[in-house]
């Protein structure tokens, strides 16, 4: 099983550290497999009564592999995909969430902040969803969610132009609770999930299955997994991959 998910648990606090720094902790299909089934085995384990998550390094996460990407875009990935089974897992999470998000969130990096609870930013924290960028479209449910947060206006542009927010304006924006200096993120968080392992639990989790239906955001999920898969074997799509791996602009001209 993979390194790059590093999991821990402590006095009702389980963390899961996104544990790839060398690549901006991009993740891994192996990644959310593992994350996937912590999600889904703390649903129903009584000694987690708060989920928190981190990245190693000086980002949280750039967001999906682009080479794995490229791969299922190629029809050359292997095996079960488990990224699905990970999203799935954040809009059904009962335990509350917290994430603490230094630097560069990219992709999936943001979109997962929408399930989270709780949301910590470190001053230097940029969120993007380059999604239309990428010529892909929104997930996780973001495509119902983003606009339900923050209006149609911003999401929209967010989505279409993928150019990073920074800390302050998520936080104005309503995608976060705190922006604390990068030296307090660990501490801040640390102290705001145990004041949160603390309280009820029972009342914790019946009062986030009435502030969000999982069930609809799953469908959501499944909804936009249908036009991602459609994209990703997009010329457009393959273009973009080529051209991150190639460290170049992509040229999106040639294709009507
Ligand atoms: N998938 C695969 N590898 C990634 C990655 C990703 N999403 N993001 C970064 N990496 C790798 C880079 O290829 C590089 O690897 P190398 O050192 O072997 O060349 C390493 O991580 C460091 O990234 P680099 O681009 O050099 O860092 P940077 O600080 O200049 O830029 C980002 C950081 C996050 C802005 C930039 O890496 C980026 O745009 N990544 C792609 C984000 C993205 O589009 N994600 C998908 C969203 S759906």
């Amino acid at each position: 099983m993979t390194d790059n998910v590093q999991i821990e648990k402590s006095g009702g606090i389980l963390t899961l550290t996104l544990a790839r720094p060398d690549k901006k902790n991009a993740l891994t299909n192996e990644m959310y497999g593992k994350l996937a089934d912590t999600i889904e085995g703390a649903e129903n384990d009584a000694s987690v009564r708060v989920i928190v998550i981190k990245g190693q390094g000086d980002s949280f996460t750039a967001g999906n592999d682009l080479s794995e990407f490229a791969a299922v875009a190629a029809g050359k990935a292997e095996g079960e995909r488990h990224v699905t089974r990970f999203i799935h897992s954040l809009g059904r999470s009962t335990k509350p969430l917290v994430a603490a998000v230094q630097g560069r969130a990219v992709g999936v990096g943001t979109t997962m902040l929408l399930h989270c609870d709780l949301v910590v930013l470190a001053e230097n924290a940029l969120l993007s969803t380059p999604f239309v960028s990428l010529a892909l479209v929104p997930e996780a449910a973001s495509s119902l969610l983003m606009p339900l947060r923050i209006g149609h206006a911003r999401a929209f542009e967010l989505f279409a132009l993928g150019e990073p927010i920074a800390a302050k304006v998520a936080l104005e924006w309503g995608l976060a609770n705190r922006v604390v200096p990068l030296e307090r993120l660990d501490a801040e968080t640390g102290a705001l999930a145990q004041r949160l392992a603390k309280q009820p639990l029972g009342s914790l989790v019946a009062t986030k299955r009435l502030m969000r239906n999982g069930e609809v955001l799953v469908k959501q999920m499944e909804a936009e997994g249908e036009v991602f898969a459609v994209r990703l074997q997009s010329a457009e799509a393959r273009e973009s991959f080529r051209a991150f791996a190639e460290r170049r602009p992509p040229d999106f001209a040639k294709f009507g």
